[in-house]
């Protein structure tokens, strides 16, 4: 599927902007299309209890909830100076439950999916209680 990546950076650096980040000093934003065709974005918001921050992507998954759910398609996070970075360990766990091994992320060496980021992922399919 082709997609505009320029525009879901551009949206993700928009978020960034919004960002709090008074303790590392590292703003970053995300931004995702849904499948339905929704863009949905977030950005860091850091605590003086430094390790209740929030990741960018926390709030772009607590954003494609709020705003009607589906599933993620693509995906863009920027950091810093608004260049590409990888999403961290517990993002990439989040984004593995919103997205599947089928989501597309754009990194600095070029498009990936979630498999390639996070292979062997533990995820829903792990559970065998009834979703
Ligand atoms: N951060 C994110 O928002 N997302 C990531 O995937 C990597 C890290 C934030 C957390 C913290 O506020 C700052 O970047 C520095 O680690």
């Amino acid at each position: 599927m082709d997609v505009d990546w320029d525009g879901l950076t551009a949206l993700a650096r928009e978020a960034m902007g919004h960002a709090y980040a008074p303790y590392s000093g590292f703003t970053v934003g995300a931004a995702a299309r849904v499948d339905d065709g929704r863009l949905v974005s977030g950005c860091n918001v850091e605590n003086a209890a430094y390790g209740v921050a929030l990741c960018a992507e926390c709030g772009l998954v607590s954003e494609l909830h709020r705003s009607g759910g589906g599933r993620l398609t693509h995906f863009v996070c920027v950091g810093g100076d608004g260049r590409l970075i990888m999403p961290c360990g517990r993002c990439r766990q989040l984004l593995w439950e919103n997205g599947g091994a089928a989501l597309e992320l754009l990194t600095a060496s070029g498009v990936r999916t979630m498999e390639e980021v996070l292979p062997d992922a533990f995820g829903p399919d792990d559970l065998d209680r009834p979703r």
